[in-house]
């Protein structure tokens, strides 16, 4: 698809993003979260919207406008998260999960505000692990055929690391972001590879996030005729 060129080849299909970091309470001010901005989901949404989908933009804490004709769905933590794919899952074409999930949640949620007391120590966090969604949604499709996407940031070995997380997941396709990379590519830290778990690979140079997103659907398109 040539940029700038927008054809509704993602016509009556529904695709489902998922956006931003998900944030895990303590209590009722405090979260572990992370430093995700939801940007790369939101593209993946406008985009999709551009080339024609019903698209479900399940949203975890992006400061962001909601995109034009998208149906956005906001969550707070991962369970809510992997709640709210799941039931939008139900009836896509496909799942991009652009998300960044939390791994662990704590273990215990204070309904009041934790308290420091005098001369103590503070109480350590304990952690128990979140629902891994991506693995999930992929074992066990909603439909078949059903093409689902996962997003990776990986700095040593991105590539071979990047295999092993596409088989570990069974998705069809997984971006990853090559942070830190450059003896294997040599260039910008932005830069992507698309690993299909039909081998396939395709690199997206640095550039806008539209772009990074446009070539996703391409690959998604492609998997869905
Ligand atoms: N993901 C998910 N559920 C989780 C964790 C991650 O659905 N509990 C999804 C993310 O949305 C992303 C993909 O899995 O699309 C890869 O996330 P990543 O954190 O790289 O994978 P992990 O399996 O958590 O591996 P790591 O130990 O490297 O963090
Ligand atoms: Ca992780």
């Amino acid at each position: 698809l040539a940029r700038g060129v927008t054809e509704p080849d993602l016509r009556g299909r529904h695709v489902v993003v998922s956006a931003g970091g998900t944030r895990e309470p303590l209590d009722p001010v405090r979260f572990l979260g992370n430093r995700s901005s939801g940007k790369q989901g939101y593209a993946l949404a406008r985009t999709a919207a551009a080339r024609g989908a019903r698209v479900t933009l399940i949203s975890a804490n992006a400061g962001l406008p909601d995109p034009a004709g998208v149906d956005v769905v906001r969550v707070g933590t991962a369970v809510q998260l992997r709640e709210a794919v799941l039931k939008a899952a139900a009836d896509a074409d496909a799942v991009v999960m652009a998300a960044a999930v939390a791994d662990f949640r704590p273990a215990a949620y204070a309904a009041g505000k934790i308290k420091k007391k005098d001369g103590q120590d503070p109480e350590p966090i304990v952690l128990v692990r979140n629902p891994d969604i991506l693995a999930e949604i992929s074992a066990d499709r909603a439909r078949p055929g059903q093409v689902i996407v996962g997003f990776a940031a990986e700095t040593d070995d991105v590539l071979a690391n990047g295999r092993t997380k596409l088989a570990r997941k069974g998705c069809d396709l997984l971006v990853v972001n090559e942070v830190g990379e450059r003896k294997t590519f040599g260039a910008e830290e932005n830069e992507a590879v698309v690993l299909g778990a039909d081998g396939s690979e395709t690199r997206v140079p640095h550039g806008p996030k539209e772009a990074l997103a446009d070539t996703v659907w391409d690959l998604v398109v492609r998997r869905l005729d």
